[in-house]
Parts: structure tokens; sequence; C-alpha cells
């Protein structure tokens, strides 16, 4: 029997500070109504505190997880952190997260695909439990986003948000869990969503830092048009791949960068709005933890043998769609 990954326990974490659009209408020259409109965003919770990074998030989220699953930390066998914000360029915060729970006998590593990496993390890992290696896989999306964020910039510090987010993957012999995805990849867009500099191509210097090129570089609309193209053909595909309808899908959980991409997405899949999870309103786009965040604030409303189909596009480009069938019952969980 085909052993398949199935995700046994989900959990979230978003700092206390909220970042308002009344608030960001005092900071920037924009309006509630123009970020409502244009991105479906209301709110975002920002991270502060002294020396506190994008692990210090994702350590609050995995301690619940592993309460909730009744899991030690011990039993975990590989973590794998998706981010785009690390807390050092080295080593990983995968490192940093395993040796701040007490995973003794993991290893860890980071991913790094800008807003689908929580997706090609949640692959990498379903990989290492359908060959029968490991039982008990923790996948992490999480980024603190207003670290790379400039407040002066209203076309990109209305959209980001700071959290994190995680899942257990463990094996199944049912007709559960991670079905199939696709996923892929283009540099050329590089070119129109990125951090200037930081990197090895152009290293830190007095001239960078006063040029703002340390933030996030985005042209909106071009970046828009290829989400929207390239996250609905590739979700459209694999429920074609799987003769999937939409009357077979319980939930549409996509990344949450614009409520209009996940709109057009939606659209595309035939699906009403009831069977789009949506959290872009409360968080913002939170990159790497968007996923996992939608799964925790949708758990109660899953039951075992719903069809899911998940949704990604980020910078890179990356982008690609996974088909699971839910394995628990999420209102049985306390
Ligand atoms: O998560 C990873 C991938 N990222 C994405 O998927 C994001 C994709 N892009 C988007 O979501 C949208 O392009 C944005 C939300 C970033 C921008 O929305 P848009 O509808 O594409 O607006 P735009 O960039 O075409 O700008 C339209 C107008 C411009 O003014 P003019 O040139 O028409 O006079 C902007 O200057 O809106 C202006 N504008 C703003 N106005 C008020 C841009 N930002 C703001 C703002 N408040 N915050």
């Amino acid at each position: 029997m085909k052993i398949r990954a199935k995700i046994t326990g989900v959990a979230a974490y978003v700092p206390d500070y909220i970042l308002s659009n009344a608030e960001l209408e005092k900071m920037v020259d924009t309006t509630d109504e123009w970020i409502t409109t244009r991105t479906g965003i209301k709110q975002r919770h920002i991270l502060k505190g002294e020396g506190l990074g994008t692990s210090h998030m994702a350590v609050e989220a995995v301690k619940e997880l592993l309460q909730k699953t009744r899991t030690q930390a011990e039993e975990i066998d590989l973590i794998i952190c998706a981010t785009t914000t690390p807390d050092f360029v080295f080593p990983a915060t995968a490192n940093l997260i395993a040796h701040a729970i007490g995973a003794k006998n993991s290893f860890s590593y980071d991913v790094q695909a800008a807003c689908s990496g929580f997706l090609y993390a949640l692959s990498a890992g379903a990989q290492y439990i359908e060959t029968g290696r490991y039982n008990k896989v923790l996948i992490i999306g999480a980024d603190k986003m207003s670290s790379i964020v400039d407040y002066k910039d209203r076309t990109t510090c209305i959209i980001f948000g700071d959290g994190a987010g995680c899942v257990l993957l463990e094996p199944t012999e049912q007709e559960e869990g991670i079905i199939d995805f696709i996923l892929q990849s283009d540099g050329i867009g590089q070119q129109h969503l990125y951090q200037k500099a930081g990197g090895s191509r152009r290293p830190p210097t007095i001239e960078t830092v006063t040029n703002r090129e340390h933030f996030v570089y985005q042209e909106g609309a071009t970046v828009f048009k290829y989400a929207v193209t390239y996250m609905a053909d590739t979700t459209y595909t694999l429920m074609k791949k799987h003769q999937l309808k939409a009357e077979d899908i319980a939930w549409l959980c996509t990344h949450q960068a614009n409520k209009r991409i996940i709109e057009a997405t939606a659209q595309r899949a035939g699906l009403p709005n009831e069977k789009v999870m949506i959290t872009i309103d409360k968080y913002g786009n939170t990159t790497n933890a968007t996923i996992p965040l939608n799964l925790r604030d949708y758990e109660k409303q899953l039951k075992k043998g719903d069809k899911i189909l998940f949704a990604t596009f980020g910078g890179g480009f990356t982008w690609g769609a996974m088909y699971a069938i839910w394995a628990y019952d999420g209102s049985k969980v306390s």
C-alpha cells in the first residue's frame, strides 16, 4: 500500500500589535477605501520588540502545535521552515527553531521560494514521509515582513504583515493526505519583485541603506497579471488531471496576496465564495504564513475527507497548486 503524508495538526501565531488601515492613512498617502477595494486588507499584525525575529513567531506556533497534537519535540524527525525573512542570512531559521523547542533528534533547513515557500516545503516534507524514511515532519511558514517593508512606500507597506504557521505531517496508508501537486518557477520574475540589496550581488553599504534598497521592491500591476494567470491556470490543470469538478472540492486555500487574485482563481475553478478561505482582511500578506494561517482559522470547519485545493504565487516567480484530502475532523480538536 502506498504511504502518503497527511496533515495531523495545524497551529499559528500572530503578534499582538495591529496596524490598521486607519493607522496607515496617517503614515502614507492612502485611504482605507483604496486599500480595502484594491486588496481586501483591513489590518495586519506587526512584531514589535527589540531582537525578535521570524523564529520568535515560529516557535510560538510550533509550541502550540506540539501541545495540540500531543507530540514531544524529541519525536520530530525533520523541520523545514519556509521563510523570506530569516533571522540571519545564515544559519537557517529552522536550525534556531529546532534548538529553541528542543527537537534534538531532528535535522532542519530553510526553503526560500518567496510567497510559495510553504507549498514548496510541504511538498518536500511529504516526499520524506512517502518514502517511509520519516514519521513526523514539521513544516513551518513564517515571515517578519515588517523587517523588509518600507513604511514610506504606499505601494508596498499597505500589503504586508507578520505571522507564522505550521503543520505536522505523518504517514497514512489511506486514500487521504497530500495526493498531488504541480509546482513551478521562472526566474524572469526577479526584476518585478525583489529586495535590491543585501545579497551577494549587492552587499550592504552605506549607499544601499541610504537608497532604501533593503526593502521589498514590487511592480504591483505586473506581478498581479502573472499571479492571476499562473495561479488560476495551475489550479485548473490540477483539477483536470484528477477529474475534479467544482462540486467535489470542499475548500480552496490559497496564498493571500490580494483578494482579487484569490477571487480570480476561485472563479476559474468554478468555486463559490463560501468554499474559499479568506484571512487577508485580518492579516494582510504574511508571505510564507498565509496558507497555515488559513488552515488554523478554518480548522474547526474542516472535515475528514474534505477535498482541498491549495494554490500559491510569489516572487521568483514561483507558483503552484496542491490537491489534498483532509484527514481529521477539525471540530473535534480541543
Ligand atoms: O505575494 C506575492 C505576490 N504579490 C502579489 O501577488 C501582489 C500583486 N499585486 C497587487 O496585489 C496589486 O498590484 C497592488 C495591490 C500591489 C496594487 O494594486 P493595483 O490595482 O495594481 O494598483 P496600481 O499599482 O496599478 O496603482 C494604481 C494607482 C496608481 O496611481 P495612478 O498612477 O493611477 O495615479 C498608484 O500610484 O493607485 C496608486 N496607489 C495607491 N493609492 C492609494 C498605489 N498604492 C496606493 C495606495 N493608496 N496605497
